[in-house]
Parts: structure tokens; C-alpha cells; sequence
């Protein structure tokens, strides 16, 4: 009995221990079973995503993971679940509403090289969150409520290569705070409420190549501020108060590529200011209620290929100014509401000079030789303006003169000859001025006659003086008035010097008024090229697709990496568009990229086909020129990775 009872003993004992093992062997296999929602497809990877994702501990994540993606969750306290998950290299925790993380929560993590907290809910980060990480590369907390970060918090990263603190809400920043960031070559900083710096606070950047310092409340730039940046190839400062700069900022700036000012409070620039950046290819200025230029401003800049000085309080411009720009292809300084006079040589030097925009100023003569070194010029806009009459030989050098707008000016006549010696004229544009119909401009009106396919509307040029021929057609003019002789450049010479006697005329006055108000509107929305997809309008805005020029018949699903193909949205009313709230829906043959995804844009003034990059960010709070004005966007595409 007593045996049998020990034998059932022993089974009993067996079964437990049976049990224990199946129990054991349960949750062992329960830890290598893939958490429910989660992605464990990839052998070191494990991807999680979704809102019911509440508690980490709960999902009981292998710890053997080099990979970690917990993505668009619903954790607001970050525990120690990753601590001691030694093999971990990359970690990424996005849009998780996270808004707290414990000290512990990184412990450990001496392998990691990315560290993901993008678009969370952060206000501060524990001063030694980051202190075991010694091989981290990249760290983004990009999109938090950052309001200040410890002075200690990055002294650990020392292999730290690139960190994203844009938007976020910082005010200031602690003057030790990157002191070990030796390796930095990435500093995004935008999209804060920077209002000052701390002199020293990139004295240690030895290597960084890139700093985005853009949207944010910056009101001077002290001295010796970058002096340490020898690297430094981007700085982006646009977009803030800066209404001061130290002439010798950028001194020591040597590898400096873009360097982007406008929409700042500059009135003035300090002599000098960019007279050592030797490599400059991109500089942005324009935004500014600049009032002069000191006559050195450029050094010889042999990359700089545009030049964007437009929404100024200029009135004037030195000559010479430009003449280191000796490869410039696009100088922009319309939209200058008080620009009004232009000395002679104030565009000397400008050999390459491809593409020149003047319109929408107050410029009322141009003097002779004005364009004399622009033997390249293709592109002129002089349209809006108050120009009122012009040299005879104004274009006469100019060789390669492809469009010319001269509508909505004041201009009265023309020379017979103003256009016969440029042989590759394509496009000119002389709508909405006031002609006057009087002997002197038979001969213009001759080459009018012979010109009707590249100048634009002739039928609708009309005569506004004298009363009795108003709104009669210039082209179809005939005036039967025996005084009125051949015409040859003898009695434009007189024209034109009578013509200024009428500057000062009431009827002069009258002109001006009637420009004004004439200025036309374009219709809301203007497609160009063919479109191969038009998608749903969003309000004031038209899209069409375009193909790269380079890669004909590529669609998005084809294209290799760098030849992304650009979206055209043109308009003439932007005023404030978000270009998050833009949505760009994929159609049968291309994939449209989500805003989130685009790597640039590009905005345009149309009617020249000029462009300015506004840099790679497109994000939210990315909004439009708040005028509204004639813009074409030309948004490209992140290039892809190579499938
Ligand atoms: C991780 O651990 C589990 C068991 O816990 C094992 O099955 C798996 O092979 C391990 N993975 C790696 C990459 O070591
Ligand atoms: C996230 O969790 C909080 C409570 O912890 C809840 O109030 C909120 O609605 C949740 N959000 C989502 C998107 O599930
Ligand atoms: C052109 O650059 C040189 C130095 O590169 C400078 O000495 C000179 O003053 C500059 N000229 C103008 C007109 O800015
Ligand atoms: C435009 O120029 C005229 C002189 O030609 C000047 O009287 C007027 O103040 C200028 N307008 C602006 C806005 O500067
Ligand atoms: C000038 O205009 C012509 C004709 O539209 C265009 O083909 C050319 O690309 C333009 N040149 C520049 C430099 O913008
Ligand atoms: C002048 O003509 C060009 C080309 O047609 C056009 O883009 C521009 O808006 C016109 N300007 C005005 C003030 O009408
Ligand atoms: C010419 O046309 C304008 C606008 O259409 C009009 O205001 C003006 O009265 C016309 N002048 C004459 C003489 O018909
Ligand atoms: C700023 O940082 C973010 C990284 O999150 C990046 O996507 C963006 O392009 C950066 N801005 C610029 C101008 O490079």
C-alpha cells in the first residue's frame, strides 16, 4: 500500500514536474512568438504599430532584437522596457505620444546608433537619458514640446554624427550643451523659439557640415558666433528677426556653399559680409527691408549662379556691386517697390548673366549702357514699372536676347531699330502701355506689322494719345499727316528728347494713374506643360505632372535614385498655403509623393521659368509667400532608394 503510494507519489511528482517543464516550454515559446500586431518577419527586426499598443511590458519584446520600430502608439510613459538590450542598433520610437521617459529607459543601449523619438509629446528629456549610448550616430527628437534640454544631456554622444531638435518649442539653449559633439556634421535647430545664442555654443563643431538654425526668433548674429565651423558647407538662417550682423560673422566660413537670409529685419549689410566665401553656390537675401548695399558686399563667388533681391526697400543699387559675381545666370530684383534708380555700372561684370528681373519697381528710365556686359542675356522683365522712355540702343549688344516683357510700363514709343539686331527674339510682351499714336512711332509700328509671331496680342495694342485715335490699334494705324516724314533715327532722337519734357506733364501724371490701376490680375490658375495627370484642386492651387526632362517617359515606380521627377503647381493666388494640408493622391501611373516625403521646393517666378529652392523642408508650417503673387512650384520627390 505504502508502495503504491509512494509510486503514485512519484508519478504525481513527475507529472508535476511534466507540467512545470510544458509551463516553462509555454512561455518560452510565448517569448519567441511574435507579439500580436507586430511585424517579425526580418530576423533581427520586430515591428510594431497601432494605437492599442498601450504598455510596452506587455508585448514582451525578444530582447535579442537589433532592430526595435514601435511606431504610432499609444504610450505616454517610456519605461526601462528596452534597458540591457545590448545587441539593439536601432530604435525607433515615432509618434508614439510618448511624453515622459524614465532615466532608466535607454540603460544599457551601448550598441545603439539611431535613436528615433520623432513626433512625440516630450517637454524634457532626464539629463542622463542618453548617457549609455556611446555609439550613437543619429538622434532625432524632431516634432516634440522640448521647452529646454540639460546642460549635460549630450556629453555621452562623442560619436554623435547627426542630431534633429527642430521643431520643438526651446527658447534657449544652455552655452556647454554641444561641447562633446566633436563628430557633429548634422544640427538641425529649426522651428524653435530661439531668440539668442550663446556665443560660444558651436565652439566645438569642428566638423559640422550643415546647420539649421531657419524659423526660429534670432534677432543679431554676434561675432565670432561660427568662427569655429570650418566645415560648414549649409547654413540656413532665414526666416527669423535678424536684424544685425557682425561683419566678420562669416569670415571664416571658407567651405560655405548656401548660406539663406531672407526673410529677415536686415536694413542694412555690413561692408564686407560675404567678401570671403569663396564657394557660395546658394545665398538667399530677399525679405529684407534692406535700404542700401555697401558697394563690397561679394567676393568672387565663381559658383554662384543666382541671386535672389527681391521684396526690399532698396531705392538704388551701387554700380559695380555685382562684379565679382563673374558667373551669376539669374539676378532677381523685381517686386522692389522703391527701386527707382540704376546707375550705370550697376551690372557690370555680369558676363553670364542669363536671366534679369526687373518688374514691379519704380524704375523710370534705364541709363545707356546699362546692359552693356550682359552679352549672354537671354531673359529680361522690366514689366510694371514706370519706365517712360528708353535708350534707342538699350538691347543693341544683346545677342542672345530671347523674351523681353515690357507691359504695364509707362512707355509711350519705341524706336523703329529697339528690336531688329537680336536675331534669337522669341517673346515680347508689350500689352497695357500708353502709346502714342504721332509720326514717331510709324516705324516702330512697321516692325510691329512684320512681327506678329513673336510679339504677343498686336491686335490689342492700342493707341491712348491723342484723344482722337484713343483705343485704335496701334498695328493697323495709318495717320495721313504730310509732316509726318520717313522714319529714321533722326526723329526718334527728337522724339525722345521731347519725351522728357512730358515727364513733368499733367498727362504724364495721367499715365501713371491709369498704370496703377490697370495692373492686371492673371486668372486664378494656369496649367503648363501637359499635364499628365491633373489632380484635385486644392483650393488656388492646379497641379500637373511633369516628367523629368532627363528621363522621358519615367514614372515615379522607375525612377532611380537623385532623378526624381518634380510636381509643377502654378497659381496666382497662394497667399498662406500650408503645404502639409496639400494632398497629393497617387494616380493610375505615378505614385505622388506625400508632402512628408519631398525633398525640395522649388518656387518660381513663371513668366521667367526662374527658380529658388527654399531648401529641404517641406513640413508643416511650410507656408507660401504670404503675398500673393504669379509663383510656379515645382516640387521634387525625395530620390528613392534603389529597390
Ligand atoms: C533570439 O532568441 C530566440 C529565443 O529566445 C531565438 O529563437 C532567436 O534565434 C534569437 N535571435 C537571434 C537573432 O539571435
Ligand atoms: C491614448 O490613451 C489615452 C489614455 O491613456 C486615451 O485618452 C486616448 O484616447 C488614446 N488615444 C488613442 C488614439 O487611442
Ligand atoms: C571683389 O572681390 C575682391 C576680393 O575677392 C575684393 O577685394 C573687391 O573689393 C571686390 N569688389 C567688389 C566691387 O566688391
Ligand atoms: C517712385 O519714384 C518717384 C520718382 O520717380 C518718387 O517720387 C516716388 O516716391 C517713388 N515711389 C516709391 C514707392 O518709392
Ligand atoms: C529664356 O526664355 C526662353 C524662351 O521661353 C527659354 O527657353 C529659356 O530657357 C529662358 N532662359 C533662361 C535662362 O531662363
Ligand atoms: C506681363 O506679361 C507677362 C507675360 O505675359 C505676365 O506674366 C505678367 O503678369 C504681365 N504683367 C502685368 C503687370 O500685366
Ligand atoms: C478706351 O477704352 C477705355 C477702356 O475700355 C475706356 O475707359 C475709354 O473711355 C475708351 N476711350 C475712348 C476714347 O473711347
Ligand atoms: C531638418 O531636420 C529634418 C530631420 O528630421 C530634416 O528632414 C530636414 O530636412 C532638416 N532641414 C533641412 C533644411 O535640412
Amino acid at each position: 500500500m505504502e508502495k503504491h503510494t509512494n509510486v503514485s507519489g512519484t508519478s504525481a511528482r513527475m507529472l508535476v514536474f511534466r507540467l512545470s517543464v510544458m509551463i516553462k516550454l509555454f512561455f518560452q515559446l510565448d517569448a519567441s512568438i511574435c507579439p500580436e500586431k507586430c511585424d517579425c518577419s526580418s530576423k533581427n527586426a520586430i515591428y510594431c504599430s497601432g494605437p492599442h499598443i498601450k504598455d510596452l511590458e506587455l508585448l514582451n519584446l525578444p530582447c535579442n532584437m537589433t532592430e526595435i520600430h514601435i511606431t504610432n502608439a499609444n504610450i505616454s510613459y517610456l519605461q526601462d522596457v528596452f534597458a540591457r538590450m545590448a545587441e539593439l542598433q536601432h530604435l525607433i520610437l515615432s509618434s508614439n505620444n510618448i511624453a515622459l521617459v524614465s532615466p532608466m529607459a535607454f540603460k544599457g543601449l551601448g550598441r545603439l546608433k539611431v535613436l528615433k523619438l520623432l513626433d512625440n509629446k516630450l517637454v524634457e528629456l532626464p539629463p542622463e537619458a542618453f548617457d549609455d549610448m556611446v555609439q550613437l550616430q543619429q538622434l532625432i527628437i524632431e516634432s516634440n514640446r522640448l521647452k529646454s534640454v540639460e546642460e549635460n544631456l549630450f556629453d555621452k554622444l562623442a560619436g554623435l554624427q547627426e542630431l534633429y531638435l527642430n521643431k520643438n518649442q526651446l527658447t534657449a539653449l544652455p552655452s556647454d550643451v554641444m561641447k562633446k559633439l566633436a563628430k557633429l556634421r548634422v544640427l538641425n535647430l529649426s522651428r524653435n523659439y530661439l531668440a539668442a545664442l550663446p556665443r560660444n555654443i558651436f565652439s566645438a563643431l569642428a566638423r559640422l557640415e550643415r546647420l539649421m538654425l531657419y524659423i526660429n526668433r534670432l534677432s543679431s548674429i554676434e561675432s565670432g558666433m561660427f568662427d569655429s565651423l570650418k566645415e560648414l558647407q549649409e547654413l540656413f538662417l532665414h526666416s527669423n528677426n535678424i536684424h544685425s550682423i557682425a561683419p566678420d560673422a562669416f569670415h571664416c566660413l571658407h567651405k560655405l556653399r548656401t548660406l539663406t537670409l531672407s526673410r529677415n529685419r536686415l536694413q542694412v549689410l555690413p561692408s564686407g559680409l560675404f567678401l570671403h566665401l569663396h564657394d557660395l553656390s546658394k545665398l538667399t537675401l530677399y525679405r529684407n527691408p534692406l535700404r542700401t548695399l555697401p558697394e563690397v558686399l561679394f567676393g568672387e563667388m565663381r559658383h554662384l549662379g543666382s541671386l535672389w533681391l527681391y521684396h526690399t526697400k532698396l531705392s538704388t543699387i551701387p554700380d559695380f556691386v555685382f562684379s565679382n559675381l563673374t558667373n551669376l545666370e539669374l539676378l532677381v530684383l523685381s517686386f522692389n517697390p522703391e527701386l527707382t534708380v540704376l546707375p550705370r555700372n550697376v551690372f557690370s561684370g555680369l558676363t553670364e548673366l542669363r536671366s534679369l528681373s526687373l518688374h514691379t519697381s519704380n524704375i523710370s528710365r534705364l541709363p545707356e549702357g546699362i546692359f552693356l556686359s550682359l552679352q549672354k542675356l537671354q531673359n529680361i522683365s522690366l514689366f510694371d514699372t514706370r519706365l517712360e522712355v528708353l535708350p534707342r540702343n538699350l538691347f543693341h549688344n544683346l545677342k542672345h536676347l530671347q523674351k523681353v516683357y515690357l507691359n504695364s510700363t509707362n512707355l509711350q514709343s519705341l524706336p523703329a531699330d529697339f528690336f531688329t539686331a537680336l536675331p534669337e527674339l522669341e517673346e515680347v510682351v508689350l500689352d497695357d502701355n500708353p502709346w502714342k499714336c504721332d509720326c514717331q512711332i510709324l516705324g516702330f509700328r512697321e516692325w510691329l506689322q512684320r512681327s506678329t509671331a513673336i510679339v504677343k496680342n498686336v491686335p490689342s495694342l492700342m493707341c491712348h494719345s491723342p484723344m482722337a485715335l484713343q483705343n485704335t490699334s496701334l498695328v493697323s494705324l495709318s495717320i495721313d499727316d504730310p509732316e509726318c516724314l520717313p522714319t529714321t533715327g533722326m526723329t526718334y532722337q527728337t522724339f525722345s528728347s521731347t519725351c522728357f519734357h512730358t515727364l513733368t506733364s499733367p498727362v504724364a501724371e495721367h499715365f501713371t494713374l491709369s498704370r496703377e490701376t490697370a495692373v492686371t490680375v492673371l486668372s486664378d490658375m494656369e496649367i503648363t506643360s501637359t499635364p499628365t495627370s491633373i489632380l484635385p484642386a486644392t483650393p488656388g492651387l492646379t497641379y500637373s505632372h511633369v516628367e523629368d526632362v532627363g528621363q522621358p517617359g519615367l514614372h515615379f515606380s522607375d525612377v532611380p535614385v537623385q532623378t526624381s521627377p518634380s510636381i509643377i503647381a502654378r497659381t496666382n493666388s497662394v497667399r498662406g498655403t500650408d503645404l502639409t494640408t496639400l494632398v497629393w493622391p497617387p494616380t493610375s501611373t505615378t505614385s505622388l509623393p506625400r508632402a512628408a516625403d519631398l525633398a525640395a521646393l522649388i518656387i518660381s517666378e513663371h513668366f521667367l521659368g526662374m527658380s529658388e529652392e527654399l531648401g529641404g523642408d517641406v513640413a508643416q508650417g511650410m507656408f507660401l509667400p504670404d503675398k500673393a503673387i504669379s509663383l510656379e512650384l515645382t516640387v521634387s520627390r525625395r530620390a528613392e532608394a534603389p529597390a
